[in-house]
């Protein structure tokens, strides 16, 4: 464990989805702040893609810290790989609302539709905005079940939404919901998050390692110019090799992480 080394009050650069971690690059910033507006003024869907690692779900994370108020009870889904009714049980149960029968045949879709409509009408009328989050949705590959999101969003009363609908995923999911264009429509707010360019990484890098209690300069520049090109910015990738860096560095007992550490390491990881 390299952390007392480096003087550091917790590891720096796990790959967990821990939000107070959360490095707000002005993409994520951007689209937390665009999904927290989809979610405060009921614009009925949201989306954001990315390729892996570039912080979907951390911003999920985020986006329930931000709503964890009594005023919003959330859903969450993160393995999608399911059919249109499995997928509505996930969220019912979610919900928490509402003991549903054991027994697999008393669950039908319209059963389940009904139920959920239930759960959104008690919701609003206890003053609670419900909100259903799908994180991997591009793992969805029946085109039903994008029909089905669609008339979830058609729970409407009187002009406004009873839920929102946050969808994550990789980049194809922009497709596949382009595909379906009454759901596309119902989808009124988009951000995609892109990999962090060379001064966001060091920003990234900076961030991380303050939030583990050490502000002192860790990396060189040219080490940072190095890891953002062998991460491609991606900050799963990023976190990886500022990991072994630090486990490297701290092994070898120098203070900085220079170049030739990380061309190391980076040629050791890609072997
Ligand atoms: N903006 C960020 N600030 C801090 N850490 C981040 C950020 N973005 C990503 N990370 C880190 O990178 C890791 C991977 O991010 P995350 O799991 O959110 O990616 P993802 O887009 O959901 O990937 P996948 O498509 O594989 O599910 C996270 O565990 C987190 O530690
Ligand atoms: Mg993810």
């Amino acid at each position: 464990m390299y952390a007392t080394y480096w003087n550091l009050k917790k590891m720096p650069f796990e790959n967990t989805p821990d939000p107070h971690f959360l490095y707000r690059s002005p993409q994520h910033e951007e689209a937390l702040a665009r999904m927290l507006y989809a979610i405060r003024y009921r614009k009925g869907g949201g989306l954001v893609t990315g390729v892996f690692g570039c912080g979907k779900t951390i911003l999920v994370q985020a986006i329930l810290d931000e709503i964890k108020q009594d005023r919003y009870k959330t859903a969450i889904v993160n393995n999608p790989q399911l059919d249109y009714a499995e997928l509505l049980r996930a969220i019912v149960r979610s919900l928490k609302a509402i003991e549903l029968p054991q027994k697999k045949t008393e669950l039908s879709a319209d059963y389940l539709l009904e139920v959920l409509n239930q759960i959104l009408l008690n919701n609003m009328r206890d003053g609670k905005e419900t909100v259903i989050i799908i994180d991997e949705a591009h793992i969805i590959q029946d085109e039903r079940v994008f029909e089905e999101l669609r008339l979830l969003l058609n729970f409407q009363l009187r002009e406004r939404f009873l839920l929102t609908l946050l969808l994550l995923g990789q980049p194809e999911l922009k497709q596949k919901i382009e595909d379906n264009k009454q759901l596309e429509q119902r989808i009124a707010v988009k951000a995609n998050l892109q990999p962090l360019d060379l001064e966001n990484t060091k920003r990234y890098i900076d961030h991380r390692l303050a939030v583990a209690g050490q502000t002192e300069q860790i990396f060189s520049d040219g080490a940072i110019g190095l890891i953002q090109e062998n991460s491609g910015g991606i900050p799963r990738r990023i976190n990886n090799l500022c990991d072994i860096c630090l486990l490297n560095g701290s092994d070898k007992k120098v203070s900085l992480i220079d170049e030739e550490i990380v061309t190391q390491v980076a040629e050791y990881e890609s072997s």
